[in-house]
């Protein structure tokens, strides 16, 4: 990996602490980085941090002699395989998006010819504003890869997604759009379901539920840093695709068992999705009227059982893995589940635990028809990197 070069771009935010780590992290494995840091990126952190961290001289003004001299713009905004953008604030997003260019940051974004990367990072607010979910629109339509944000408490004391992905996740990304790291699943396809499903009712209503998809996303971040070509089958989330992973949307249960036979043959299915049960019977092509009395009762029929179908298909993935949510004697539940649903093995959550739902850490256990391994709370994060490297040991 040594010969591999980023481009970091940090940003005004409080978040661009985080870059330090970020950057001791990449120097440690070999990558070359260097760092651009904007005016408003000045304020939370100090050129000389970054320097020593990132063992280069810290670029900052776009018309500094001295700068221009040693490395020109351009050829800075080429001197990279990859730009990373960390923090992306709302307003170097938004000047990517335009192509202004009216400091170093921007000029570089607008003049480079290789891949970007941008890991959010603003208050809850600012990240849905309609100004932003245009840019981000726009960026990914220009072939920009985004890593988070996350969901959680923020610096500014709102809760909500806008918080910059961990280090962790941001390093993932890189390693996955480098190309580099170890790939033990380099050559392996990998189907992985997520969120939640939603069934029409009527055209305005459905029967949905609260899956984030958080746990789902990292897990193909994961599998596709580990070198797999990763199909990522959603159900409505809010999460952004992660780097280098092809994302199907999908809304109904019926609708992710198509895209999910649509994407096989696969050597690795793990359907995390919560798929609704049950939908409605019939759905009504127009909005259904408040009549005078009761309401009719919504008859439901049975969804297929995805994981069930994939286990038991004629082109079964060799691992296929479920997850299975559990309040109460996690192991017996989980081992019945094996068996009903043909899978290999079953990734026990324990939601019993406070904040295991929606919440960005998760307590689970690996069960497989040879045992069952307990696994700490982590993050979710976490969890998604220790099952990639158990699947890519099931591959080695
Ligand atoms: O039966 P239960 O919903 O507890 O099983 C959970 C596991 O089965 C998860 O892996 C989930 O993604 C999968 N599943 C599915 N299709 C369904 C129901 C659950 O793939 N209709």
């Amino acid at each position: 990996m040594s010969e591999k070069r980023i481009l970091l771009i940090v940003g005004g935010g409080i978040a661009a602490y985080k870059s330090l780590e970020l950057t001791r992290m990449l120097r440690k494995a070999g990558v070359a980085v260097r760092p651009i840091l904007t005016r408003a990126g000045a304020a939370f952190v100090t050129p000389l941090s970054l320097a020593a961290l990132a063992e280069d001289k810290v670029y900052s003004e776009l018309f500094s002699l001295t700068d221009e001299a040693e490395m020109g713009h351009i050829e800075l905004s080429r001197s990279a395989d990859l730009v990373v953008v960390a923090p992306a604030t709302a307003d170097l997003m938004a000047k990517a998006a335009q192509g202004l260019a009216n400091d170093l940051a921007s000029t570089t974004l607008l003049a480079t010819d290789k891949p970007v990367l941008m890991a959010p990072a603003m208050n809850v607010r600012m990240w849905e504003h309609a100004a932003t979910r245009r840019n981000l629109a726009t960026l990914t339509a220009d072939g920009v890869a985004f890593v988070g944000p996350d969901e959680g408490a923020m610096a500014c004391g709102e809760y909500g997604p806008g918080r910059m992905a961990e280090p962790a996740a941001i390093f993932e990304a890189i390693m996955a759009a480098l190309g580099g790291g170890a790939r033990p699943l380099a050559g392996k396809r990998a189907l992985v379901t997520a969120g939640p499903t939603a069934e029409p009712i009527d055209p305005v209503r459905m029967l949905t539920n609260r899956s984030s998809g958080k746990q789902g996303y990292a897990i193909a971040r994961a599998l596709a840093a580990l070198g797999a070509e990763v199909t990522l089958v959603s159900g409505p989330t809010a999460l952004s695709a992660p780097a280098g992973v092809t994302r199907v949307d999908v809304e109904s249960a019926r609708e992710m068992l198509a895209a999910c036979e649509a994407a096989l043959p696969a050597d690795i299915a793990v359907c995390v999705a919560a798929v609704a049960d049950w939908r409605p019977a019939d759905t009504s092509g127009k909005k259904l009227k408040k009549g005078s009395g009761a309401p009719e009762p919504i008859a439901l029929v049975e969804n297929p059982d995805i994981l069930a179908t994939l286990s038991r298909g004629a082109r079964r993935p060799r691992l296929v893995v479920g997850f299975a949510a559990e309040t109460n004697d996690l192991e017996a539940h989980a081992k019945a589940k094996l068996g009903k649903k043909g899978c290999d093995w079953i990734v026990a959550n324990d939601v019993s635990v406070e904040g295991a739902m929606g919440g960005d850490d998760n307590t689970v256990a690996l069960v497989s028809a040879g045992g069952i391994e307990r696994w700490d709370r982590m993050a979710k994060d976490a969890v998604a990197r220790r099952l990639a490297d158990r699947i890519a040991q099931e591959f080695a």
